[in-house]
């Protein structure tokens, strides 16, 4: 009997891996943590076979730990973190380059060129996409020209581009695909008609060769060899993190709007079934493909969330670990003034300034670590709160509550202040690890371990309810403040 489904979830900074019983409840996890490298300021890159190892090791290691064997597990879903690009060799596997991490802004110089010729309107229609250097296309163009013999060896058919769920898949089964929802995060997918655009591939001067095949999100790509998990498991769901745990978070209706708390913050709204177009700067994306039916999202992106509380334990080491900030914070009444912005790699959503950054503003004699602790804390909700006010306006419609996930939606401080933010309530569901159970979701409904989208929606629980508590000119006169913050971190840049 098939009692699990077991699904990978590749982070930014960890690989993780957790198996779901049918009431879609975790029964183990794992998780690794694997190296960064920063090569240079504004540079991130990962070791493909890093993220590779980590992965099948933590999947491994969780079918272990809950004494299961493959034949028991019904099917693999992946959920990754997208944009990463890796280029590696189809005969040996083996990745040509370091992958180049989403974050990594070696190519704003090359998007400003873009923008100059007057690029950015056109990309954004056909791609739903704010010209940035957030997005594979300018990783794979730098590739391309920089790693020694890489274009000659892409134009003959010699080597595969992917993102992270392409990487995994090909070293799983040997198949080189991606789902809709990554591929419309390269900035070569045109996002209308569902296919790779010719047009950008010729702007941004890729070789068709080296494109994965596109399938739907869930469904059947291949089978995992019996190797890795000794059985032949069908992978059966792929999906890029954020759309995953939106999927996960039961978002599955038109207005429904999940943010995520991770490295960074992805809010993202469910939008139908036509992409949505946005006047406030915000993404317009794939969600999923299921059963021949595609889903949009908008999406708002902010690339600091988590990842500030990281800036706090080991660049000012004010904290030993991550789940201490809470405490710290709560230490003193109030950030004292005190406000950080957290534009260590440029702003995402809704400023997309790759040369903003980092501040911390406000401070007095007075100023301790808790007041920074406690503004970090805060300056995650401050620039989530910008993100829906820009989809508010998009959407024309009022939101009226959030779902949170993620690690930092454990913090009960910051969830408090969030809800005071935005002024709706922040839903904390029972099971946090949305990202995977989506990914799992994905798979499971392409082999019938679920029947449907209902089935599965029924599921979500909540655990806890932040109702707002900040009065209408507080929360208006804070997020002024944090505005005139945010314009001292982009001039600084300038
Ligand atoms: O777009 C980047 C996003 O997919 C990264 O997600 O969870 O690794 O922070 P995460």
């Amino acid at each position: 009997m098939q009692q699990y489904i077991l699904a990978l979830d590749q982070g930014t900074t960890s690989s993780r891996a957790i198996l779901f019983d049918r009431a879609g409840l975790p029964v183990a996890s794992c998780q690794q943590e694997y190296p960064q490298h920063f090569p240079q300021p504004g540079w991130v890159e990962h070791d493909a076979l890093d993220i590779w190892h980590s992965q099948l090791a933590c999947a491994r290691a969780v079918l272990r730990q809950a004494g299961v064997d493959g034949a028991q597990v019904a099917a693999l879903g992946i959920a990754n973190q997208r944009e990463t690009t890796i280029l590696w060799d189809r005969a040996t596997g083996e990745p040509v380059a370091r992958a180049i991490v989403w974050q990594d802004r070696r190519t704003a110089d090359f998007c400003e060129q873009l923008r100059a010729q007057g690029q950015a309107g056109e990309i954004g229609r056909r791609t739903g996409l704010e010209l940035d250097a957030y997005f594979s296309a300018t990783k794979l163009h730098w590739l391309l020209e920089h790693v020694p013999g890489a274009r000659a060896r892409a134009e003959r058919g010699e080597l595969a581009f992917g993102t992270v769920d392409s990487w995994l898949v090909y070293r799983l089964c040997g198949r080189h695909v991606t789902d809709p929802s990554n591929a419309a995060r390269t900035m070569l997918f045109n996002i209308h008609t569902l296919r790779w655009d010719a047009e950008l591939l010729g702007l941004f001067d890729i070789p068709p060769a080296v494109l994965p095949e596109v399938v739907a999100s869930s469904g059947i790509v291949g089978l995992a060899a019996a190797d890795w998990f000794g059985a032949a498991l069908p992978i059966a769901g792929i999906a890029g993190d954020q759309q995953a745990a939106t999927f996960g978070q039961a978002c599955q209706r038109k207005g429904l709007v999940k943010n995520t708390y991770g490295t960074g913050c992805f809010m993202l709204m469910h939008a139908g079934e036509t992409p949505p177009v946005s006047q406030h700067r915000l993404l317009s994306t794939v969600g999923w493909t299921v059963a021949g039916t595609t889903d949009y999202l908008l999406e708002g992106s902010v690339f600091m969330g988590g990842a500030t509380v990281q800036w706090l334990r080991d660049g000012l080491g004010i904290i030993k670990q991550s789940q201490d900030v809470e405490a710290l914070a709560l230490s003193v009444p109030d950030s004292g003034g005190v406000m950080l912005v957290p534009a260590f790699t440029g702003l995402g959503a809704p400023h997309w300034d790759p040369y903003a950054r980092a501040g911390i503003v406000g401070m007095t004699r007075g100023t301790t670590g808790a007041h920074i602790a406690r503004a970090a804390v805060e300056a995650i909700a401050y620039q989530s709160a910008e993100l829906l006010v820009a989809m508010q306006k998009d959407a024309a419609c009022a939101v009226t509550e959030i779902r949170a996930d993620g690690g930092a939606a454990r913090n009960d401080l910051l969830m408090q202040f969030q809800a005071d933010l935005l002024g709706v309530p922040v839903l904390r569901p029972r099971v946090l690890e949305t990202t995977a159970l989506g990914a799992a979701y994905l798979a499971g409904l392409a082999v019938g371990y679920w029947d449907s989208r209902e089935d599965i929606a029924r599921q979500w629980q909540v655990e806890r309810r932040f109702e707002p508590a900040m009065g209408e000119q507080e929360r208006t006169e804070r997020m002024a403040r944090w505005g005139r913050a945010v314009a001292h971190a982009r001039s600084w840049g300038q």
